[in-house]
């Protein structure tokens, strides 16, 4: 009786694979094929689904075998799942291609930041992330060590006994120390301070004179670091550079200033223009300009029969008189002075 059953259903089978039963049709690898059978006889539906993490585009969803053992024809296609779009790491960084189904995101931290959640994310067949972005803190490091005579001051507000990476310590020493080293020392990405200076005790030597000049206080044998001292000139003597020098870090003065030497008018006969007031040289008394001030004499255009002024500058004692300046004779002077080119009309 088994045995008759079996028999029969093989013939079908066999009798259908001749009657042009369709075969497992070929389609794209997202479709789901996991419950199609190897053959299918004519008239038989099959509706098509998409695998896990896939969505169904276009259509028709169905499919059918037909009498010539052929399927009807579908653009059913099955396209994978978008997850969101993914927010950035602050002080970090990520790297991915898509976010369809399967693809992958890659997280970093900045230099000096730790990573803390996943470094990486997976879109998964719910259109969702498997781990949301991690968190980059930063690196700290302890308090800035402090030497002795010093004092820190940091770029930014300080809580609790930890820094964090970046932060930079600005040192200063109390005079008569001075820093020596660099000045400024950074927290690190290892956790570590870059090196920290030392507060070294500088003095300076009494300063020293200065020709026709004065220095302001030099009665002690020696002076503390950063400590000024200033100086002055005798007479008419102008002081050049600085007016202050100051105790520096490597034990010596700043620059210090000189004192310039005035100059005298060197005319016999002339009229001279001196900080605007238009002076006969033999009513300019003293005959003494300071360095840098400027003094002119007259010239007379031949061509044109006019007088114009021309200046020249006391430096250092010497007062180099226009070579256009003539001088005239005594005669000239006293008799015909209203014919000197400071007299007559100007050009
Ligand atoms: C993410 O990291 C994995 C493993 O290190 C690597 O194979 C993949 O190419 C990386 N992906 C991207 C987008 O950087
Ligand atoms: C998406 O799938 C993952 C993994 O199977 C699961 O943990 C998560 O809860 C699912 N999310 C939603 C919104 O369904
Ligand atoms: C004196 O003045 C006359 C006439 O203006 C002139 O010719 C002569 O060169 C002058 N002499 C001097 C030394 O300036």
């Amino acid at each position: 009786m088994g045995g008759v059953i079996i028999f029969i259903l093989l013939l079908t089978s066999v009798k259908s694979q001749h009657n042009n039963v369709c075969s497992r049709p070929e389609l794209d690898d997202n479709i789901d094929t996991s419950g199609i059978q190897r053959f299918i006889s004519p008239g038989v539906e099959v509706a098509l689904s998409c695998k896990q993490g896939y969505t169904p585009v276009l259509g028709p969803r169905k499919i059918v075998c037909t009498v010539s053992g052929q399927w009807t024809k579908t653009k059913f296609q099955c396209i994978p799942k978008l997850c969101p779009y993914p927010d950035p790491v602050t002080n970090g960084e990520m790297y991915y291609e898509d976010t369809t189904y399967q693809s992958m995101i890659n997280y970093t931290c900045n230099e000096g930041y730790i990573l803390t959640g996943s470094s990486f994310s997976v879109c998964q067949a719910n259109g969702t992330w498997s781990s949301s972005a991690p968190l980059c803190t930063p690196v700290t490091c302890g308090l800035a060590p402090i030497p002795q005579f010093g004092l820190v001051i940091y770029s930014r507000r300080v809580r609790g006994g930890t820094v964090d990476y970046g932060m930079v310590a600005t040192y200063s020493c109390l005079p008569p120390y001075a820093v020596f080293g660099k000045a400024t020392a950074e927290c690190t990405a290892s956790g570590y301070w870059t090196e920290t200076p030392e507060c070294e005790m500088v003095m300076c030597p009494p300063p020293e004179n200065i020709e026709r000049g004065y220095v302001s206080n030099n009665n002690k044998l020696e002076y503390d670091f950063k400590e000024k001292v200033r100086y002055g000139c005798r007479g008419d003597y102008v002081l050049e550079g600085s007016l202050e020098v100051v105790c520096q870090r490597d034990g010596k003065w700043s620059e210090k200033p000189s004192c310039k030497a005035p100059c005298s008018v060197g005319i016999q006969r002339g009229r001279i223009l001196y900080k605007g007031v238009k002076t006969w040289i033999e009513d300019f008394n003293p005959n003494v300009v300071l360095h840098k001030d400027v003094v002119s004499v007259y010239c007379m255009n031949k061509v044109m029969k006019c007088g114009y002024a021309v200046t020249t500058q006391c430096m250092d004692g010497t007062l180099n008189i226009p070579e256009c300046f003539e001088e005239p004779n005594a005669i000239n002077y006293t008799v015909h002075s209203n014919l000197l080119p400071s007299e007559i009309e100007q050009c």
